[in-house]
């Protein structure tokens, strides 16, 4: 009889067996940056998660610093928001000044920006509006503008999450023509429209003012259709390519992997975070064992990149065995 349980006897032959291992450069750590001074705003649905005003980064920073995990992803909350989004590609926006800040001080630290306009946009959309509407086409220019003004900043890599048409392929082209050949794109390539962001909704300040985002995120029903936004982000010159949220899209993670030989990111999102937290306060689960678990899920089902807001405590965890 073929005995599974051999290599399952003790703690040695199961580590040495282990498929599939988490490392802290597997992780990319989001983080808010408000403007104002000294401001460091806990984000209630998102316990342990904070606003940081550049001032207070250092904090934050410096945890960052000392996991040696691969990056950091900035989200910048503006004062000033108008229908054009204009503080997202202003020299001296939030975003900008917190890469300026972090380049200079913690120059090891891997940079990636968000590139959307729902959080500087009056309207809370992440394109141009029209009346109801969301226009694709005239959105994609000021993409382009906050890629390349976040590039000239020092960010490292770009990381569009508007889902409009076509706007890997302009980015792509105007980083070049800056001279940002070097810089990679990482795509969100099959963003769901998800009741799982609303907690990151109240932390960027980025919620909808009228409608949702339907028209141009994807139906949460569509396995398919997230393939083919992939192969035409891929076609479009994406780096590496999203899926997002994590749990409830793990098959499409699969799928994705099977599929194509590029590099996958995975979004552990704001509403996949609050739930462990609420459940954890409540003593009705154990935080790092779950957490853990659902990393490794994740990692199994193909992701080389998991951006999560657990990773500082992951990678402690982890070492800790
Ligand atoms: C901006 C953006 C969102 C998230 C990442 N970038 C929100 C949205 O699309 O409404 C969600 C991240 C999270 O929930 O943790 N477009
Ligand atoms: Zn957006």
């Amino acid at each position: 009889m073929y005995r599974f349980r051999r290599l399952r006897r003790d703690e040695r032959i199961r580590s040495m067996m282990q498929e599939t291992r988490l490392h802290p450069k597997d992780f990319i750590y989001p983080i808010f940056v408000i403007e104002g001074e000294n401001i460091k705003n806990p984000v209630e649905s998102m316990p342990g998660i904070f606003q940081y005003s550049i001032d207070r980064l250092d904090e934050i920073l410096a945890q960052v610093k000392r996991a040696e995990i691969g990056g950091v992803m900035l989200f910048g909350i503006p004062i000033h928001k108008d229908p054009q989004g204009s503080q997202a590609y202003a020299k001296d926006g939030i975003t900008q000044r917190a890469v300026r800040f972090i380049k200079e001080t913690y120059p090891e630290i891997y940079i990636v920006v968000d590139i959307c306009l729902c959080e500087y946009t009056s309207h809370g959309h992440c394109g141009m509006v029209q009346g109801e509407e969301i226009l694709n086409d005239e959105t994609l220019p000021y993409l382009v503008k906050m890629a390349v003004s976040l590039a000239e900043a020092g960010a490292d890599m770009a990381a569009p999450s508007d889902m409009m048409d076509g706007r890997v392929a302009a980015i792509r082209e105007g980083l070049d023509q800056a001279g940002f050949t070097q810089m990679p794109i990482m795509a969100y390539s099959a963003k769901f429209a998800s009741a799982y962001y609303g907690p990151f909704r109240d932390a960027a300040h980025s919620a909808p003012g009228f409608g949702d985002r339907r028209s141009y995120q994807m139906d949460f029903a569509n396995g398919q259709e997230a393939l083919r936004e992939i192969a035409a982000d891929i076609e479009e010159g994406a780096d590496i390519v999203m899926v997002k949220p994590a749990l409830a899209y793990l098959d499409v993670l699969k799928e994705a992997a099977l599929a194509f030989d590029v590099p996958l990111a995975v979004y552990n999102v704001s509403g996949e975070y609050a739930m462990v937290k609420a459940a954890a306060a409540k003593g009705w689960i154990d935080e790092k064992r779950i957490v853990i678990e659902n990393l490794t899920a994740m990692k199994r089902a193909g992701a080389k990149i998991i951006i999560t807001y657990h990773a500082l405590d992951a990678v402690k965890w982890v070492s800790e065995g």
